[in-house]
């Protein structure tokens, strides 16, 4: 081993178990004597099940069962915490948004399930559903993800009212559901009292312990398994309603049960980004000094449930503003309940903070790349606490260098290419930094392979090697002689991977277990006894740390565009980012998720919208086919890096997280392109052609 192992792109030690098709994820799992079950979802967003006739349904060959409120084993359906849904699990006639779930048809197999699901006839007593953001019952929350929803610093209200330049606008993005290419799916089997969940989840510990719960059994009689997972992206961070349903059907049957979900089922119980209003009063002196940020956020949420979407986080914690203030409001609408979706709250925020931030910059005649400067925050602006590091400063330059920022003109309007109109635009792009506490259990064999343990999944991210790059680093082995095992709750615990708080949670108990490890093996001069050497360690971060410190990830986005004058249809056609979150561990995993995020941000400014019709409160695109996501076609060559700067504060494994920070701005950066092209300002995502054809 000559050179670094830590930050080498290399591949992703299950990359050829996913090419040839080894790599078995949850619904490719088969047990013996395995029955398939299929939801049948509500046709109506708000009432109650009237009637339910099964006859047709329970003639159909292969039909084992139906559950239905009427038999469904009784079980405890509502939250443990708060960050846990409520499940609708046919505990009764009440519905309270489209597709929920009504029925289970279990049968021998899939097609035969699918097909008698269609003729279980479910009569309705509707009402009518509330869809209206203004209309509907309205309150404040106390806290997001727990901290307080409502928070002022300084006197932004006169503040905003002295400055010598103020943009006082409302920005909205719209309602977005997860569509991971892998679809929700579960796999139940009893044996007694103990239970076997296979779960396409970010979280297997999660599962087990609600499972738990809602079966009223001790979480040490269930086993839950989520080893390989196809993109999950916040959707997959709770279990939602059909696995406890699969488990009941699982009982009611007395067969192991398979529960997979339809791709229109994506848009029902299992979560989205809600919509949200973002009232933004932003203030600043002539020379460009910001003065005050106001940053009001207006969200939906469900009839039953609660979920705040933080966008006040972004602004909070971004710009030296002196005064400030952020406040978070929902609002009760007939849909599922909303969820985290990559970068919950900071990319939606960023739109509209961003959005403003560079209106402001043409209001002030300053370039939008200085007053980003100018405001530059050494230490978190709120709490006034230094960073663990932060080098958003060579993010702005060198991403600004690559673009080339300095061609730009600065008019609207100004740039063309052909008859095409160009537009350049740019963001910033910032996200909190989070970490959880973790379990890992090291074995050094005699013969000298290593196995690095612990339940956490992998869902694209890299995981499974960059864990086995920093334990072969520490303890000065060849790469190929450590291998990382993960994905169910009997391996030591892992938290939600989620948060973009993975590498930074269990990668840290890796580097302190790994530490351990060698120090074993020093004082067994490289001898290993015969029953090996085996570590376990317990990593938890420590609160003086957090409270000395801020830590934040951050980075530099810039985006070009190219705007048919005639026709109004945006394509982007360059797109640089560059991005400051501590060490990489490896520049090939690490960039690919870096790049996800941009090419996520482009789906925001320019494809991503779910459609209810407003009178049912049905969704009316729930297909990829008219769901809109960019295609290859649709993204440019885009150039992501990282500042590689070391952060040992942090955390032991030197990283802040880069899974979600280029969401946070790209969407922006993207609509503050257009807006140079065409001089049209797009508040409300996302951008279509009508919007700049007005
Ligand atoms: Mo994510 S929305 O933190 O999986």
């Amino acid at each position: 081993m000559t050179q670094p192992l830590i930050g080498a792109p290399l591949d992703r030690v299950e990359a050829r178990e996913k090419v040839v098709g080894a790599a078995k994820y949850t619904a490719d799992v088969a047990l013996d004597g395995m029955q398939h079950a299929v939801v049948v979802p509500s046709a109506i967003a708000n009432g109650r099940v009237a009637s339910i006739d099964e006859t047709q349904a329970r003639a159909q060959p292969g039909v084992i069962e139906i559950m239905t409120h009427r038999n469904a084993p009784r079980v405890v359906a509502r939250k443990a915490t708060p960050m846990q849904s409520n499940l609708f699990l046919l505990q009764n006639d009440v519905i309270e948004f489209d597709r929920q779930p009504v029925a289970v048809v279990i049968a021998r197999t899939f097609e035969q399930a699918t097909h008698a699901a269609e003729l279980v006839e479910v009569r309705y007593e509707s009402e009518a559903p509330q869809m209206d953001l203004d209309a509907a019952e309205a309150y404040r929350p106390e806290q997001l993800f727990g901290e307080p929803a409502t928070h002022e610093r300084g006197k932004p209200v006169t503040a905003f009212n002295a400055a010598g330049v103020r943009i006082d606008e409302i920005y909205r993005t719209p309602t977005e559901h997860h569509n991971p290419i892998e679809m929700h799916a579960t796999i139940a089997a009893w044996d007694g009292e103990r239970l076997t969940l296979f779960d396409a989840s970010q979280w297997a510990f999660g599962v087990r312990d609600r499972m738990a719960h809602v079966f009223g059994i001790p979480a040490d009689r269930i086993t839950a398994i989520s080893k390989y997972v196809g993109g999950a992206f916040g959707g997959k961070g709770q279990p939602w309603s059909h696995v406890a349903l699969a488990a009941m059907a699982a009982k009611l049957v007395d067969r192991p049960v398979k529960l997979v979900l339809t791709r229109p089922q994506m848009f029902g119980w299992v979560g989205h980004r809600p919509q949200t209003e973002q009232h933004v009063e932003i203030a600043a002196e002539r020379d460009g000094t910001l003065a005050s940020i106001v940053h009001e956020v207006r969200s939906e949420t469900s009839i039953s449930d609660e979920y705040v979407e933080p966008c006040g986080i972004f602004s909070r914690d971004l710009y030296a503003v002196p005064n400030y203030r952020m406040s978070h409001e929902l609002r009760r609408l007939h849909i599922s309940k909303p969820t985290f979706q990559r970068a919950p709250g900071e990319s939606t925020g960023s739109f509209a903070i961003e959005s403003a931030m560079d209106e402001l910059s043409y209001a002030l005649g300053v370039d939008p790349l200085e007053l980003r400067l100018k405001n530059y925050s050494e230490r978190n602006p709120d709490s006034g606490k230094p960073y663990t590091s932060k080098h958003l400063r060579d993010c702005y330059e060198q991403a600004a260098k690559r673009f080339e920022w300095d061609r730009r003109d600065p008019k609207v309007r100004s740039m063309r290419s052909g008859r095409m109109l160009v537009g350049m635009g740019m963001a910033t792009a910032s996200r909190a930094t989070h970490r959880s506490e973790a379990s890992v259990r090291i074995t050094i064999r005699p013969d000298g392979t290593i196995e690095v343990a612990n339940g956490t999944i992998e869902q694209g991210t890299g995981s499974p090697t960059v864990f086995a790059q920093l334990a072969a680093e520490i303890l000065g082995v060849p790469f190929d002689r450590v291998r990382f095992v993960w994905g169910d709750t009997t391996l030591p615990n892992a938290p939600l991977a989620a948060g973009s708080q993975t590498a930074a949670s269990v990668g840290s108990a890796v580097v302190v277990a790994a530490s351990l490890a060698r120090k074993r093996l020093d004082e067994a001069n490289g001898r290993i006894p015969s029953d090996g050497i085996v570590v376990v360690h317990h990593e938890k971060p420590s609160e003086e740390d957090e409270n000395r410190y801020a830590q934040q990830a951050f980075g530099a986005l810039f985006a070009q565009v190219e705007v048919d004058p005639d026709l109004g249809m945006v394509g982007v056609t360059r797109f640089v980012g560059a991005f400051d979150a501590g060490r990489i561990l490896n520049r090939k995993t690490a960039y690919s998720q870096l790049l996800g995020g941009c090419v996520w941000g482009i789906s925001m400014a320019l494809f991503e919208k779910s459609r209810y019709d407003d009178r049912t409160a049905r969704i009316m695109n729930a297909e990829l086919s008219h769901y809109l996501i960019p295609t290859s076609a649709d993204v440019p060559d885009i150039d992501v890096f990282a500042i590689e700067a070391d952060d040992p504060h942090v955390n032991p494994a030197h990283v802040r997280g880069i899974g979600e920070v280029s969401m946070c701005g790209s969407a922006a950066a993207v609509a503050n392109a257009v807006y140079h092209a065409t001089g049209v300002r797009v508040r409300e995502l996302p951008i279509t052609v009508e919007k700049l054809l007005t």
